[in-house]
């Protein structure tokens, strides 16, 4: 095996001088807002502000310092408390335009919304890079999916209106049913996907009718601040209140009863510590994409060459910071040594450097203290038997950490149990295949599983089992959360509810109908309110 080697001052190289910033990534810099948007009004911050580091260093001579990108307002709960009350009123008990406009109304605000945004492309994508470090060319794949997103919600809801749009009659009673809104909505999305997880608890949430409270992400807050005037435009005053802040700002606001849903994508103890807070926990639906830990399972027959390229992108793709990324690789023993030499192989092709650098891999990693957990990790694991098998694995500089490939890997070690949510890739090897699955249905969480391997009825007897303890089983691929059409969703720590583009609509609302006795004088109602459309629920036109 390579013996690990770290190559520090190759890494702090990496760096750039200021002159090596491209000028169109530097010109997206300072993001400096007051800005917070609250009753369809963008208002002035007076109070404390946060200045935002990117997790790029910049170097001077020998010294190297963190690039200031901006700062947003660090709003206090008094502030929070007012942009909620400004949801509540717009929401008005259900009584307010927005949550009775017509399916077709809300519909077009949120088009003229996507065409707003869609303008402001190139200055989101660049601010998001700064601050999350994730390449340029990702990111912009980001902002494309996330607009595809709404697109296809758009599209989705249209068909459920068309499906809604009709009567049942059911022994002598007529009845139609829709999907109504909840209420007031806390959306609260992630540091790596920023825009895109945000926007898809958000979009679904605004759709149905609900009024929004969202809290930009701790980490990737720069990049809503250019859409604030966008939002304000094209929604009515106080359907959508956006807001940055930490603790202090949210305590009151889940304290107050006053959020429906709570939307979070994030840890299950920041999860839990919110719903708790709710004096009424059982009025709270909460919507959630929490931890991973997903295994890849290697088997005997595996396509190696399939197996290590998927599991090369599923374990490393963005630094490894996806919720979906294969945290745990387990090996028939047989070929382990084969696994890992082209694992290794192709580890060292990976590309280390700054995010606009076209076919960047290995970026810098964007949450405080990370690069010294992860170190962490490698120790616990070094110091109890494994290797690091990849030569440079785990060097570190500031913010850039070098892949680490662990073999091999124990339940004794704290990467074996632990969501390192970074460049530490485990790999373990079996001989008798109840290991991996011990694995899986003995670990807290249960998103999905990846599982190479070419006989059919091994697979098969894989499958049947796998399908009952995670939310998803890919075949000779990574784990994905997408196409977006497809549920997401997980078991155990991993999440709560499920979202698709289809079941995030019926995630933010409730079916409600309308229902009468079938009686002519009922009947010549009925078809005085359609004929005369005079309702918005109670409505038979059909939308193209
Ligand atoms: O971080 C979790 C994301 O939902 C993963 O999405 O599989 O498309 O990268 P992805």
């Amino acid at each position: 095996m390579p013996k690990p080697q770290v190559p520090t001052d190759r890494l702090a190289e990496l760096f750039p001088e200021a002159s090596a910033i491209p000028a169109d990534y530097a010109a997206a810099l300072p993001c400096d807002s007051k800005e917070y948007l609250m009753g369809g009004e963008l208002r002035a911050w007076g109070g404390p502000m946060q200045e935002i580091h990117s997790p790029i260093l910049v170097r001077h001579g020998q010294e190297m310092h963190p690039q200031i990108i901006g700062s947003c307002p660090v709003l206090n709960g008094e502030t929070g408390m007012l942009a909620l009350d400004a949801a509540c009123r717009a929401f008005d008990n259900g009584r307010g335009a927005w949550p009775t406009m017509s399916v077709g109304g809300r519909i077009k605000a949120v088009e003229d919304f996507a065409r707003r945004m869609v303008a402001k492309r190139e200055e989101i994508v660049r601010l998001m890079s700064w601050e999350i470090c994730k390449s340029l060319a990702d990111c912009g794949k980001e902002f494309d999916r996330t607009v595809e997103y709404i697109q296809d919600t758009v599209s989705a809801l249209k068909e459920l209106d068309r499906a809604s749009s009709g009567f049942v009659m059911e022994a002598d009673i007529l009845g139609q049913i829709r999907r109504s809104p909840l209420g007031v909505v806390l959306c609260m999305g992630p540091f790596n996907y920023p825009l895109n997880e945000t926007f898809a608890t958000l979009i679904p949430a605004l759709i149905m009718g609900n009024t929004v409270l969202m809290k930009t992400p701790k980490i990737g807050k720069l990049l809503i601040f250019p859409l604030l005037e966008c939002f304000c435009a094209a929604f009515p005053a106080g359907v959508i209140n956006i807001i940055s802040g930490g603790r202090d700002m949210l305590t009151p606001i889940m304290a107050s009863g006053k959020v429906t849903v709570l939307a979070f994508i994030g840890t299950s103890r920041a999860a839990d510590a919110m719903r708790s807070l709710h004096p009424k926990p059982h009025r709270l639906r909460c919507v959630l994409g929490l931890e991973a830990k997903n295994a890849a399972i290697v088997l005997e027959d595996a396509d190696m060459a399939q197996a290590v390229s998927e599991c090369l992108r599923g374990s490393l793709a963005f630094n490894g910071q996806r919720c979906t990324a294969i945290k745990m690789i387990h090996v028939a023993r047989a070929r382990a040594d084969e696994f890992l030499e082209r694992f290794c192989a192709g580890v060292a092709k990976l590309k280390v450097g700054m995010p606009w650098e076209p076919g960047v891999d290995i970026t810098p990693l964007p949450e405080p203290g990370k690069a010294a957990y992860l170190q962490g990790l490698v120790e616990d694991a070094l110091a109890l038997g494994a290797t690091v098998v990849n030569p440079g694995g785990g060097a570190v500089r500031e913010t850039l950490f070098a892949p680490a490939v662990l073999y091999a890997v124990d339940e004794r070690m704290r990467v074996y149990h632990e969501e390192q949510f970074g460049p530490v890739v485990p790999v373990a090897s079996f001989t008798d295949i109840e290991e991996p699955l011990r694995y899986v249905s003995e670990s807290s969480y249960g998103q999905q599983v990846s599982l190479f391997g070419t006989d059919p009825d091994q697979m098969a007897a894989l499958i049947d089992p796998l399908v009952n303890q995670v939310g998803r089983v890919n075949l000779n691929s990574q784990c994905q959360r997408g196409p977006d059409n497809f549920p997401f969703t997980g078991r155990k720590d991993s999440a709560e509810g499920t979202l698709s583009v289809h079941d995030a609509l019926r995630a933010f609302s409730i079916r409600s109908l309308v229902a009468a006795r079938d009686v002519e004088a009922n009947k010549a109602m009925l078809t005085a309110i359609l004929n005369g459309r005079k309702s918005t629920f109670l409505s038979t036109d059909y939308i193209f």
